[in-house]
């Protein structure tokens, strides 16, 4: 092979197995060792329905492929392999070019194209950006996990100047780690557990955190309707949208900080259409109201996709999780802006009258 062919091979970041005309593995790509959970060498020779149990007839798929010469596609099809549990895949099939009987074949795991399916309010552009580097994240943590701990075995032996490198390495790498951290936080984010709160708790969670922390420097305002009643969401999700919007309020106001006022009212004239056609009330109003640059004009209409950001460093996935979080509880999100006062105006359900408070 071709350096770059290699190259290519080991970064596939799918499984993809090469058998011989008996269906004997003779390689294995490095996303196929983890998921086999085994090294090539030690799969080659091996029948690969001896490392893999797939629930489908893959014979006949393979006679089809070796007598057309043509490749196939089989969807949603359970792999297991490698001691795990049976995983939803979809199978390509294709001949390989120049090695008579031999086949490639390649399993694409479902899940994550499923679970970001559930997003019903995330573009589908966005949720293939998404989905690929979510699955990108997945595949780069562990050479990167080696990075770091073999930096870490070399610092030991070093000089105090030359270690500054390897504690660069560690930190730098610990860096991406977070980044793709939030990435997958994306896909994990559980189905909202709702429940009764009062959600002037909840912003005062916020706002202490804040205060205490990366909003140390702003002033930070309450404007409370006190007589409001409870609301109904998932009291860990809401924090973090608050967090969030706080921190951008705070990162937008720069150094010198600002003013971040949190506002609660009640207003009764919205109402969001669900899919089925009944309305949900969203009377509880939110605001987080800053007087910073207000949002780049540029990006303004964009700002809840994924990856856009107006900062050097921002990657663009605050307010993405924002839109999901509250998409998922079937609330609203709006915002107006402009130099000076920027609001983000969150809309929420009232809790039914006697909603038990599990
Ligand atoms: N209160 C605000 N005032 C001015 N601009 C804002 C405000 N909130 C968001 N923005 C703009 O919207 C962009 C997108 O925000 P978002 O939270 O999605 O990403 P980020 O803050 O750049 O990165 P991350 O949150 O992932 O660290 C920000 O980069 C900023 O330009
Ligand atoms: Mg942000």
């Amino acid at each position: 092979m071709s350096v770059l062919a290699e190259t290519v091979w080991a970064s596939m970041p799918v499984p993809a197995f090469v058998v011989d005309a008996e269906d004997r593995l003779c390689d294995v790509n490095a996303a196929a060792e983890l998921f086999l959970n085994a090294s090539a060498r030690s799969v080659t020779g091996v029948p690969l329905f001896d490392r893999l149990a797939i629930d489908a007839p893959l014979d006949d798929a393979f006679a089809r492929v070796r007598s057309d010469h043509a490749q196939l596609f089989i969807n949603t099809v359970d792999v297991s392999g490698g001691n795990r549990p049976p995983q939803q895949c979809n199978i390509q099939i294709a001949p390989m070019i120049g090695m008579p009987g031999h086949v490639l074949v390649i399993m694409e795991p479902r899940q994550i194209a499923d679970r970001l399916g559930r997003a019903g309010a995330i573009k589908s552009s966005a949720r293939s950006a998404i989905g690929m580097a979510e699955m990108l994240a997945h595949e780069i943590k562990n050479p990167l996990a080696g990075i770091t701990g073999a930096a870490q075995l070399l610092s030991m032996n070093l000089q105090n100047g030359d270690r500054e490198l390897t504690d660069l390495i560690v930190a730098e790498s610990r860096r991406i780690v977070a980044l793709l951290d939030q990435v997958e936080q994306f896909g994990n984010l559980a189905p909202p557990h709702l429940r009764a709160i009062n959600i002037h708790d909840l912003l005062d969670r916020a706002r202490k955190t804040a205060a205490v922390g990366f909003a140390a420097h702003m002033k930070l305002l309450e404007d409370y309707d006190p007589s409001l009643p409870a609301t109904r969401v998932d009291g860990d999700q809401m924090l973090q949208v608050f967090l969030n919007l706080i921190r951008n309020a705070t990162e937008a106001a720069g150094p010198e900080g600002g003013t971040i006022r949190l506002r609660t009212f009640y207003d009764v004239s919205l109402r969001m259409r669900r899919k089925d056609g009944t309305g949900a009330k969203l009377p509880l109003q939110v605001e987080i109201i800053d007087d910073g640059p207000g949002l780049p004009p540029e990006i303004a209409a964009d700002i809840f996709e994924p990856f856009v950001s107006g900062r050097d460093n921002g990657t663009g996935l605050g307010l993405a999780l924002v839109g999901k979080i509250v998409s998922d509880h079937d609330a609203w999100i709006s915002v107006e802006s402009v130099p000076g006062r920027t609001v983000f105006r969150l809309s929420l359900p009232l809790a039914p009258k006697e909603d038990p408070e599990t």
